[in-house]
């Protein structure tokens, strides 16, 4: 990338080198979705899998999503749990349950491998091809974000079955009482994530997310010891020139360990003050960090929290305003292009 390329100077890039720029930059996690009608409208015809292995309609919907909300970049439509097909494991979703995890053979995770890099680009060759569409068919100055799931929030959903119903305690268990096949479960999903990373790099993705959504039940103690390796070996692995974000939901306690991880940005929830946030990062690039149940009020309530958080940051460097974890299903439209018209014109 050289410096007329209009990635490198988009807004997003640009705050990511810490560069002033005239408006801050702003996309939502989770911004192609149920909230909104086109969305819909397309689910209405077929189903949630069937979608993210569509190239064709994984372009509508990412590129809708960003166009429709005026984003200042586009995260590809797929999810952290298509790669456990590749791990041999049955992926369904239900209605109200989210994701169902199944295996013929009880001992799958007892003796799990990393997936060869072939079977990765075959097996999630769709995702390439959506990211090789949507990079073609978004405006050539929106960076276009590729992602993973971190291996601890994948495995908890390998080890439970799917989204937990016991606070995590299966997936602590295993931690604590087999060691070694834990280490097994994150070497063998660390090194497939690199890998699959590496090939939406190619793909054309431009920035890279590490979503370790459920970490924040863990304690440091327990972070340190059963995460904070394997995801410092995939940050390592990804190539200097490609952004890295790291985020997990509510992980306030964490953060003075999260901010010795070599990321370029991180992903503060909405469990933390931003400026405190800033000086435990030491002034590094951040992403966040309005809470989701804030847009579902009306405007002056988006307006006055959206504004604290302009206010906290204006005048400093390296911040992408984003929100503390995913949209919610019900957020009001209105309201999220209202939030991103306001931040977009915001002078203090
Ligand atoms: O951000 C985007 O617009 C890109 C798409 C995206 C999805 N999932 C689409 C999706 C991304 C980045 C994800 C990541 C993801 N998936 C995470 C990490 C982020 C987070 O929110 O913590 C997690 C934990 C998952 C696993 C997952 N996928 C769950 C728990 C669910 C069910 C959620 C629910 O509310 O039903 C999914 C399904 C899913 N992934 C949907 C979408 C739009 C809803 C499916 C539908 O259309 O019915």
């Amino acid at each position: 990338m050289n410096n007329t390329d209009p990635i490198y100077n988009s807004l997003m890039m640009k705050t990511i080198r810490k560069e002033a720029t005239d408006q801050k930059p702003v996309w939502l996690m989770r911004q192609a979705g149920r909230y909104m009608k086109e969305y819909r409208e397309v689910r209405a015809k077929v189903d949630f899998l069937s979608l993210c292995k569509s190239p064709e309609l994984v372009s509508k919907v990412t590129c809708e999503a960003q166009e429709k909300i005026q984003a200042d970049a586009a995260i590809i439509f797929a999810d952290i749990l298509l790669i456990a097909e590749s791990f041999g494991f049955d992926l369904s979703y239900h209605e109200g349950l989210g994701p169902v995890l199944e295996s013929s053979d009880p001992q799958a995770l007892h003796h799990i491998k990393a997936i060869s890099q072939d079977r990765i680009l075959n097996e999630l060759s769709y995702v390439q091809e959506g990211l090789k569409q949507t990079r073609k068919n978004l405006p050539s100055d929106i960076p276009l974000i590729g992602f993973a799931g971190a291996p601890f929030t994948v495995s908890s959903y390998l080890i439970e079955g799917g989204k937990t119903k016991t606070q995590f305690q299966k997936t602590k268990d295993l931690a604590m009482s087999s060691p070694d096949t834990w280490k097994k479960i994150m070497e063998a999903l660390a090194q497939s994530s690199i890998d699959y990373l590496k090939m939406q790099i190619d793909a054309g993705a431009n920035i890279l997310q590490l979503f370790d959504s459920w970490v924040g039940i863990l304690n440091p103690e327990q972070y340190m010891q059963w995460v904070e390796p394997y995801v410092t070996q995939i940050l390592q692995e990804i190539p200097k020139e490609i952004p890295t974000i790291y985020f997990g939901a509510k992980t306030k306690h964490l953060l003075p360990y999260i901010k010795n991880l070599p990321c370029s940005i991180y992903g503060i929830s909405d469990d933390q003050d931003l400026v405190e946030a800033w000086d435990i990062v030491e002034g590094k690039p951040i992403q966040g960090n309005l809470s989701p149940e804030i847009l579902l009020q009306s405007w002056p309530q988006v307006e006055s929290a959206a504004k604290k958080i302009m206010s906290q940051s204006y005048g400093r460097t390296g911040h992408i305003f984003n929100l503390g974890h995913g949209i919610l299903p019900q957020t009001p439209v209105e309201n999220v292009i209202e939030l991103i018209q306001y931040i977009h014109e915001y002078r203090q």
